[in-house]
């Protein structure tokens, strides 16, 4: 259990200083995004001159926006002139196939958020809270959510045996970035995204670009109180636990049962918090925070009590798998239930890296 991370209390003025100063860099790495500096930048190098005049800004700003963003790694300079580094000429490039232009729009629309938390604190609601079910939101989401997840998913799909499952729903799939890699792994497997239409339609786009998308097909719904249509060997549940409350994930997990084939299988991918208190592990504590700016009702979560809302729901055995570290989503692994009923040739595999234990 020591391997499990652990923020480090702020005892003294110093180390409170020091972690709130922790805005700077980000706020660099969020300037350069706004100037779309690693775009303009692209294949070539550039003298801060040459560069300063190309983005109409001060030679001074520039100058010394460059030297801590080649201190943080996304440029590189030699002498007096910088070029992008691998990531910089890549994920932040607009000019790159591998750019993640989506999710780095949602991270900027994060910060102005973030700016806003007294608001969320002072009336316990989100800031914006219609915004969620508006279309054109729903699409661009969904394609953040797909550049966030689209090497994580493969190297999670790898550990995950679903020998024997002939039928998964990526429940909550969004881009179906998981469901994707679910079946690339497994080419005997056919796979459904359920999630809202506007999700779909994105989910569809990114699926005709794939071989294995010919084996995905689509459910439209809403399953905060519409059942779940169809029977799957597997459910995915992935990122979606921690918007709603524990009343709500247990009629989901209530719905979740009735669309499982005898032994089939829940996998539930989320920030589990670890420690009695909920203060560990600090990503999944911060995220929570997310949860209050953008949802309603929305938390993180233990494994333990998520487990409970299982049972409550009628599943039976509930473990952990583990992943290998950095490969992870979230570093406290997947929660596993599994309907009643035997259905042979389903069960999880526990995997070598760390093995699996019961959840707490
Ligand atoms: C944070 S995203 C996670 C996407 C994906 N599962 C992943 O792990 O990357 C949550 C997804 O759940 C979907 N979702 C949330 N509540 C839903 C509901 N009540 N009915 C259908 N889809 C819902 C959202 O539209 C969104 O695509």
């Amino acid at each position: 259990m020591s391997e499990r991370s652990k923020f480090t209390p702020l005892t003294t003025f110093e180390e409170f200083r020091d972690a709130v100063s922790a805005y700077r860099l980000p706020r660099i790495l969020l300037a350069a995004l706004d100037l779309d500096l690693c775009t303009v930048i692209g294949e070539r190098r550039w003298t801060i001159p040459q560069l300063a005049k190309k983005l109409a800004v001060s030679e001074r700003g520039l100058s010394i926006l460059c030297r801590n963003l080649a201190m943080a790694g996304v440029l590189v300079k030699q002498g007096e002139s910088y070029r992008n580094s691998r990531l910089g000429a890549t994920a932040l490039n607009a000019g790159h196939a591998a750019y993640r232009g989506d999710y780095l729009d949602l991270i900027k629309s994060h910060w102005k958020d973030w700016c806003r938390l007294d608001e969320s604190v002072r009336t316990g609601r989100p800031l914006d809270h219609d915004e969620p079910e508006e279309p054109d939101y729903r699409r661009r989401f969904t394609w953040a959510m797909h550049h966030r997840t689209l090497e994580t998913a493969p190297k999670i799909a790898a550990q995950m045996d679903l020998r024997g499952a002939a039928t998964l729903l990526d429940l909550g799939g969004g881009p179906g970035t998981y469901a994707l890699a679910f079946l690339a792994k497994n080419p005997g497997l056919r796979a459904a995204v359920g999630d809202r239409p506007a999700a779909l339609e994105v989910a569809r786009q990114i699926a005709a670009t794939h071989k294995a998308g010919a084996r995905l097909s689509y459910v439209p719904l809403d399953f905060t109180h519409e059942s779940i249509t169809g029977t799957y060997d597997i459910i995915w549940y992935s990122n979606v636990l921690h918007i709603y409350s524990p009343e709500m994930n247990r009629a989901i997990f209530g719905r979740a049962l009735a669309a499982l084939n005898p032994g089939g299988r829940l996998l539930i991918q989320d920030a589990f918090l670890h420690d009695r208190e909920g203060l560990n592990p600090p990503d999944a504590s911060l995220f929570a925070v997310s949860m209050l700016l953008f949802t309603e009702e929305g938390n993180t979560y233990s494994a333990a009590d998520t487990t409970n809302w299982l049972k409550d729901a009628g599943f039976g055995r509930v473990k952990v798998l583990r992943l290998k570290r950095g490969t992870e989503d979230w570093e406290d692994g997947i929660l596993e239930a599994v309907a009643p009923g035997k259905r042979p040739g389903t069960r999880a595999r526990r995997t070598r890296s760390r093995g699996s234990s019961t959840a707490r």
